[in-house]
C-alpha cells in the first residue's frame, strides 16, 4: 500500500511516499531554517508563506522522483496537529484537495504519533515498547501497546527537552536552532566542568526549568569568564543522562523489554550513544534523517492508522482532538 505523506506543522515543508509503513520510496524536505534565523526562532507568518510557496512543486517532484502518479497512491496522510495552526493548514488544505480530486482516503495524523512511527521506517520494530519522545514542543514517555494503542505515562512539567536545548543555545549566543549547534559546541567541552542539578520530579515525569535557571545564574555570575564549550557539554551530559535514566526506569516498571526513542532531540549523538549502551533491553532509534520533522514518518503513521474511519468532510486542524488517534493520559496509579 503506497501512502503519500504531507507534513507542514512547523518550519519544514515535507512530502514523502512510503510503502506499507516501512519502505521509504521518496523523502523530500525543504527546510526553512535560514528564513527563521534572523528571528531566533520560528516566525509563524513567514513559515506559512514559505510552505505555500513550495508545497505544490514539492508534491509534483515527490511523485516524479518515485516515477508514480497521484492515482497510484492508496491513501494520503497529513499532519493535523499539534503544531502552528497556520502552517498546518497549508498541508491540510492541500491534502484534502487532493483526496477529493483523486477520490483517495485521507488520514489525519497526530505529529507525535508520526515521530513514534519514524521507528518503523526501514526497520522491523514491532510493538509493544516504551518510547521516549523528545522534540521541540514535547517530552513524553509513551507506552506503545500496539500500532494503534498509545498511552502517555510521563511528561515534562515545564519546558520540552528540545526547547531547553534551544533556550540554552540562545543564552550561549548560538544561532537557531539551538540543539544541533549546542551539540557542535559541546564537542570540545569538558562535560564534568560544571555540576548542574537534575529536575526533582517523580520518575516518569521531566522538569528542565531548574536546570535552565542554574545555567542562567552561572552565566550571569561569570560574565564572559566561563568556557562556553564546557557549559554546553555539561548541559548536554545532564540532559542526556536524565533521558536515558527515565526511559530505562519506565521500561523496567512496566515490564517492557524494548525501548525506543523519537523526535528531533534523538538526532543528538551523545544521546544515541548512551541509549545504545543500555544493557538488558532491546534499543531502537530512527535513522538520523527521520529524527527531525519529515513526511516519511507521517506517511508511515497513515498506513498503520488506515482502518480508522474519519470522513474527509469532518476533518479539521481546529478540532479539539484532530487526530484519529488520541494519546491517552494514564494516571501513574493505574500502572
Ligand atoms: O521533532 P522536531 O524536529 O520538531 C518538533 O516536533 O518540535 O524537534 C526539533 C527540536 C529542536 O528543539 C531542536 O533544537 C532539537 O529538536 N534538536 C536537537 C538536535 N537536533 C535537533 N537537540 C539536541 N541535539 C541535536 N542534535
Ligand atoms: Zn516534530
Amino acid at each position: 500500500m503506497k501512502v503519500l505523506g504531507i507534513e507542514t506543522s512547523c518550519d519544514e515543508t515535507a512530502v514523502a511516499i512510503v510503502e506499507d509503513g516501512r519502505k521509504v520510496l521518496v523523502n523530500n524536505i525543504i527546510s526553512q531554517i535560514e528564513l527563521h534565523k534572523e528571528f531566533g526562532g520560528v516566525k509563524p507568518s513567514v513559515a506559512k508563506y514559505a510552505h505555500e510557496e513550495v508545497i505544490d512543486d514539492l508534491i509534483l517532484k515527490t511523485l516524479s522522483d518515485a516515477r508514480l502518479k497521484m492515482n497510484d497512491m492508496d491513501l494520503i496522510a497529513v499532519t493535523v496537529g499539534p503544531g502552528l495552526v497556520i502552517s498546518l493548514l497549508v498541508g491540510f488544505k492541500k491534502a484534502k484537495e487532493l483526496a477529493i480530486k483523486y477520490d483517495k482516503k485521507l488520514v489525519g495524523v497526530n505529529h507525535l504519533l508520526g515521530h513514534i512511527c519514524s521507528n518503523y521506517l526501514e526497520s522491523d520494530l514491532e510493538p509493544p515498547f516504551i518510547c521516549l519522545l523528545a522534540s521541540g514542543g514535547h517530552t513524553q514517555i509513551i507506552n506503545v501497546k500496539s500500532y494503534t494503542d498509545y498511552e502517555i505515562i510521563g511528561s515534562t512539567l515545564d519546558d520540552a527537552c528540545g526547547e531547553a536545548f534551544d533556550k540554552i543555545g540562545r543564552l550561549l549566543g548560538l544561532p537557531y536552532p539551538g540543539g544541533p549547534n549546542l551539540e557542535k559546541l559541546a564537542e570540545n567541552g569538558n562535560l564534568r566542568a560544571f555540576m548542574l542539578p537534575e529536575g526533582k520530579v517523580n520518575p516518569f515525569d521531566f522538569s528542565f526549568s531548574g536546570l535552565k535557571t542554574a545555567v542562567l545564574r552561572l552565566v550571569q555570575k561569570s560574565g564572559d569568564n566561563y568556557n562556553r564549550a564546557d557549559l554546553a557539554a555539561s548541559f548536554q551530559e545532564n540532559v542526556t543522562n536524565t533521558l536515558v535514566k527515565k526511559i530505562t526506569f519506565a521500561a523496567k516498571e512496566t515490564g517492557n523489554k524494548k525501548i525506543v526513542i523519537a523526535g528531533g532531540v534523538t538526532a543528538n549523538k551523545t544521546l544515541r550513544r548512551k541509549f545504545k549502551e543500555v544493557s538488558d533491553l532491546e534499543t531502537y532509534m530512527p535513522d538520523l534523517k527521520y529524527c527531525t520533522d519529515n513526511a516519511a514518518m507521517i506517511a508511515g503513521a497513515g498506513y498503520f492508522l488506515r482502518d480508522i474511519n474519519q470522513p474527509v468532510e469532518t476533518m479539521d486542524v481546529f478540532a479539539k482532538d484532530p487526530s484519529c488517534i488520541r494519546l491517552k493520559t494514564l494516571s501513574k496509579s493505574s500502572l
